[in-house]
């Protein structure tokens, strides 16, 4: 279960060959993943349960217990897949803790800090619940990680389990209740192990007495007090000095090993009382909120120009946000969520978001076209900006303007959010040049390789037949849309693409965007349609502008698809459909010490020498979906890089490619299912951003949380494994608070420099608000960069000398009362 705080260089991870342990040590012992995930689907079944008796509904509790079976008992399967990313993005969170908090003994509950460990908890408890408060969902799942790490790994590093408990410490959740029986530091608590036996290395009078401690660990420094425990392991250097051996229960081959399904299982009853109080705090329709558990769950996300020529296309995004409001109400395609945000220049801005879809009516409704300035360029990067730091990720983003942006040097800090949220941006733009000179407006294309980085697409159409086009917005705002196919051809190139559909999927879809592509379908059976038949055998294309949909009559399309184009300009082929089969990926970075470990990167993949690259794929559609490959494949070519596969468990997978293709690439997947009836079907699904890897290098490793009215410090590194100079340093948050940063940092051959970023909360901020903060460093020939994004909260009262403040006063008042009481 549970880590030993290192420092995990990448010298470690070169010489230490071999991350497939993965396997062996989820099959034996039980990783912080497992007892999140496993806390998670008892509390979640326990609220769903509550909520159906409380409206007369019969809710049989689903064996086994799994996101998908859980999701369909609480009446919303179509949320399976987003309550399974919740609850990885809650374990991945906690599993950073190893990589992120190494040596920091309060946050691994090492060294007998009891009581700091406990500081930390109830802070990350009291920060949890105000960014739920705010409906911060992301940035709550975050933060309640991170705390369950802290939780999870008392159980594993003190004696607890050796004291004889087998429930739950409940006062490591409760601030006002003082714990008093901790061995002071000059009481030994151990005697050595006898060779590699531990058994009974705690001393009796430490057992007698049912005094807590907790081992010591240092991979550097071999010194720990008089006759104390250590946490045991090979990278514990405190543990190979009197009294030697250790007492962690990590796995089951740890020096407590025999005692690890215990520790394990009261972890587990732990994590659920924590997410008890949680739900208490936040009712239990924000808490299934919170696990990605809603009725509907599409997010209606509409960024758009306000100035004064939009006036004619403001009017068709009123007409077709009514109308997917009006036809969707009521179905599972229901938006939960509706996301406005508004951009000229130079204003931009505030994103509001509702869960009211007549709210958000009536502020579409309320834009009346201005301004815009006097050239015809509008802050529209800065507009997506704040729509990709707010909106849930994977969220469908469509930005409506007919204006260049003004504001090119976010681009960097866009790919950043976009790479990293993987929510995908349609543009939706009526500067079309007059179609009979067929050429792409220029200055769309930086819209076009945003969208490209996306999976999303750049359509360019003239204002008089813009409605004809957001048949788009309407197509994607599904509950169950996967991607089946992407690639762009920039510079234009022929080519046959061939896509497999499964017999999973409706509703398939194809889009091809360009100018007068020539292009060819053909069906599985053989029938096939010219670009030039608007209505043909295979069904009908419907061209506007550069952007041509595909829509095949047949309902049922399974087999091998054709499509051959021919251009002479850039196009881009996307083929969607709707399937339950589908999955998410994260980009990891493998740790083996002190056992292996993996931790998701919010940048894009390095590619040192001889490096991997990692990536963790989620698969939803049920227990019998399985890959069988994952591939990297090139946007704009056809290299192909087939990643070894994995198995971890519920449905994840661990890819590791030995190189990756040179340019932007996305996943592939491949697998088999025997979910739809007897006969076995074979799958293929893309991921919709496209990935880039890069030779620079940011990390930032904050507190993450600060108080309202006072500036928080963030020390980062930039490093690269190239030649030096000077780097340009790009820093936004999206609360647009006030900030300082170096705009450059001179670094050396494959060097490193240090940095920091300062920024102000107003006093007023509200408790529980979120800051999404990129950090951008491009390298001195502006051809790389690379990237931090954070998510921090702003809390009141969160500092430590506070909560002791307020756990005294409380602790005050409660006597106060006993004495009255007791007259
Ligand atoms: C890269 O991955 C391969 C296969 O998974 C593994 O054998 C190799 O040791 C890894 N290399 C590094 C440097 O981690
Ligand atoms: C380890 O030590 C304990 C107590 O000293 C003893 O009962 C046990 O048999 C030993 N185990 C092994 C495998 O030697
Ligand atoms: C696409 O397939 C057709 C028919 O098989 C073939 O004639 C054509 O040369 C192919 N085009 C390309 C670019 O491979
Ligand atoms: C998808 O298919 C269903 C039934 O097969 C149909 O009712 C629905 O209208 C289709 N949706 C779209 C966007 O075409
Ligand atoms: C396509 O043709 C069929 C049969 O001729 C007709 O019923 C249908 O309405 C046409 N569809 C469109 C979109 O024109
Ligand atoms: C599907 O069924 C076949 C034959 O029964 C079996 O060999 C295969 O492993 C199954 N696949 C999955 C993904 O369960
Ligand atoms: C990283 O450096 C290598 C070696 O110089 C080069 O081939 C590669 O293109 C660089 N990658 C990026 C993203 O610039
Ligand atoms: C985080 O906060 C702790 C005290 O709570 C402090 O000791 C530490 O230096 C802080 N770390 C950073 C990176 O700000
Ligand atoms: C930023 O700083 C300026 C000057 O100190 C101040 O006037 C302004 O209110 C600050 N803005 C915010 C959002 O804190
Ligand atoms: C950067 O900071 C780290 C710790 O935060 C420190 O170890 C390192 O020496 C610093 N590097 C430089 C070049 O200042």
């Amino acid at each position: 279960m549970i880590a030993n705080p290192v420092i995990i260089t990448a010298v470690l991870l070169l010489v230490q060959p071999g991350a497939l342990a993965f396997l062996i040590l989820s099959r034996n012992s039980m990783t912080h993943q497992e007892i999140t995930a496993s806390a998670i689907l008892q509390k979640t079944a326990e609220v769903c349960k509550a909520r159906a008796e409380q409206q007369g509904q019969n809710f049989v509790t689903p064996n086994p217990l799994t996101a998908e079976s859980l999701a369909a008992a609480c009446s919303s399967p179509q949320s399976a897949r987003n309550f399974r990313s919740a609850i990885s993005e809650v374990a991945n969170r906690n599993a950073w803790v190893d990589a992120r908090r190494f040596g920091v003994s309060e946050f691994h509950v090492d060294d007998e800090s009891i009581l700091e460990g406990r500081d930390v908890i109830t802070r990350g408890v009291d920060v949890v619940k105000a960014n739920i408060q705010q409906q911060n969902f992301e940035t709550a799942r975050e933060r309640l990680g991170e705390t369950m790490h802290t939780l999870q790994d008392f159980y594993s590093h003190s004696n607890w389990i050796e004291l004889g408990n087998r429930s739950p410490f409940t006062s490591l959740i409760r601030p006002d209740v003082p714990i008093d029986n901790i061995a002071d530091r000059n009481t030994p608590t151990c005697r050595s192990c006898v060779d590699d036996n531990c058994t009974g290395n705690i001393l009796e009078s430490i057992i007698t007495e049912r005094k807590l401690t907790t081992g010591y660990t240092s991979q550097f420094n071999p010194f720990k007090p008089n006759g104390k425990c250590s946490h045991g392991g090979a990278f514990d250097l405190t543990s190979r000095f009197e009294p030697t051996g250790g007492i962690n229960k990590d796995g089951i081959s740890s020096e407590h090993g025999d005692l690890h399904r215990q520790a394990a299982g009261v972890a587990v009853s732990a994590t659920s009382d924590l997410l008890e109080d949680i739900r208490v705090s936040a009712g239990d329709n924000d808490f299934l909120r919170l696990m990605g558990i809603s009725q509907t769950f599409n997010v209606l996300c509409i960024v758009i120009d306000t100035s004064e020529s939009m006036a004619d296309d403001i009017v068709e995004v009123r007409r077709i946000t009514s109308f997917i409001i009006d036809s969707k109400k009521g179905t599972t395609d229901e938006p939960s969520d509706y996301i406005l945000v508004p951009f000229n220049d130079p204003d931009f801005g505030p994103l509001t978001r509702t869960t009211d879809a007549e709210e958000f009516k009536r502020q579409i409704n309320a834009i009346s076209p201005a301004g815009g300035g006097t050239d015809n360029a509008e802050m529209s990067l800065s507009g997506l900006w704040l729509a990709l730091a707010g909106a849930p990720p994977r969220s469908e983003i469509f930005v409506f303007t007919d204006a260049e942006p003004k504001d090119v040097e976010l681009r960097s800090t866009v790919l950043a959010l976009i790479e990293s949220t993987k929510s995908t941006v349609n543009f939706l733009l009526t500067n079309a040049r007059s179609t009979r000179r067929r050429l792409s407006n220029p200055l769309n294309q930086i819209y076009q390789d945003l969208a490209d980085a996306s999976g999303g697409q750049a359509i360019e159409v003239t204002k008089d037949t813009l409605s004809q086009a957001t048949s788009i917005v309407e197509d994607t705002s599904s509950s169950a849309l996967v991607k089946l196919f992407f690639a762009v051809r920039s510079p234009a190139k022929a080519e046959n693409f061939s896509i497999l559909v499964d017999s999973s999927v409706t509703n398939l879809t194809i889009y091809i965007t360009g100018i007068s592509p020539a292009f060819t379908i053909t069906s599985p059976s053989g029938l096939s349609q010219s670009s030039t038949e608007a209505n043909g055998t295979l069904g009908t294309i419907q061209t506007v502008g550069n952007f041509q949909t595909v829509r095949p009559n047949n309902q049922n399309p399974t087999g091998l698809w054709q499509i051959s184009v021919s251009s002479t300009q850039p196009y881009s082929v996307k083929v969607t459909g709707q399937s339950v089969i589908d999955f998410s990926f994260d980009v990891v970075e493998v740790f083996l010490i002190p056992h292996p470990g993996y931790t998701v990167l919010a940048s894009r993949p390095q590619t040192t020498a001889g490096g991997n690259i990692s990536v963790v794929l989620s698969v939803t559609g049920g227990d019998s979906v399985k890959l069988t490959e994952a591939a990297a494949v090139e946007t704009m070519g056809t290299e192909t890089i087939v990643g070894s596969l994995e198995e971890l468990g519920n449905g994840e997978y661990l890819v590791t490619f030995g190189t990756a293709p040179r340019g932007s690439f996305g996943i592939r997947v491949t697998g088999q299912s025997n979910s739809t009836g007897s006969s076995q079907i074979s799958f293929q699904r893309y991921s919709s951003t496209q990935l880039r890897t890069s030779n620079v290098s940011v990390t930032a490793v904050a507190n993450e949380t600060w108080t309202p009215g006072t500036t928080f410090s963030l020390p980062f590194t930039v490093e690269t494994s190239q030649s030096g100079g000077s780097f340009s340093i790009t820093v936004r948050n999206n609360r647009l608070y006030n900030m300082t940063f170096p705009s450059s940092l001179v670094i050396g051959n494959r060097g490193r420099a240090n940095g920091t970023v300062t920024l102000t909360a107003p006093s007023d901020t509200p408790s529980g608000t979120d800051v999404t903060l990129t950090i951008v460093a491009t390298d001195p020939g502006a051809s790389d960069f690379n990237y931090a994004v954070l998510r921090l909260s702003v809390v009141a009262g969160v500092g430590p000398a506070m909560s002791l403040s307020l756990s005294l006063w409380f602790i005050m008042i409660v006597s106060f009362l006993n004495q009255i009481l007791h007259l």
